[in-house]
């Protein structure tokens, strides 16, 4: 995309989420926990024009970095998502996302009888299905919505 055609500033230190499957940008804030009250500078574009997707949501966020379990919850829902990160307005890293084995934390089980969703602090944890994931733990599967499971979704 050339500068004329820029609608999301540029960023000057973060990290820019680009080539987010169109309509998965809010899912991607609730994966990352922003909800703009925590005062993070954050900027979204959704179902902006792609030559690689056709449509596409992007999501700009200011002195952040992603841990990997993000980007491993992440890559569920936006498959073809590329994390670039940004220091003094240059990309200096650029990496396509990868669906993991295993997703840790961040989804939760939909299971109450799981130990995970006890109070005891055991993190959830799910083996990566080619349609979905399954828990570890209970072995519950959740193939649909896997949005709808985020924690504090
Ligand atoms: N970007 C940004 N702020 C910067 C630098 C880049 O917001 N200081 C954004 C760009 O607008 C773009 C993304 O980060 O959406 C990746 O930047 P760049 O690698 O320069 O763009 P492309 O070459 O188009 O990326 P790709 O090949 O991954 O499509
Ligand atoms: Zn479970």
């Amino acid at each position: 995309m050339t500068d004329t055609e820029l609608r999301v500033s540029k960023i000057e230190n973060g990290t820019v989420i680009d080539h987010i499957t169109g309509g998965q940008a809010l899912n991607v804030l609730t994966i990352l926990g922003i909800d703009g009250t925590s005062g993070e500078e954050v900027s979204v574009g959704m179902n902006v024009p792609s030559e690689r997707l056709g449509r596409k949501d992007i999501v700009k966020i200011e002195e952040r970095e992603l841990s990997q379990n993000e980007v491993d919850v992440l890559s569920l829902i936006a498959p073809n998502a590329t994390i670039n990160i940004v220091r003094a307005f240059e990309v200096v890293e650029k990496n396509d996302v990868t669906r993991p084995e295993t997703v840790r934390g961040i989804l939760s089980c939909p299971n109450a009888n799981c130990i995970t969703t006890k109070n005891e602090p055991v993190e959830s944890r799910f083996d990566v299905l080619d349609d979905g994931v399954r828990c570890t733990y209970c072995e519950m599967i959740v193939r649909e919505s896997i949005a709808s499971h985020i924690n504090s979704a």
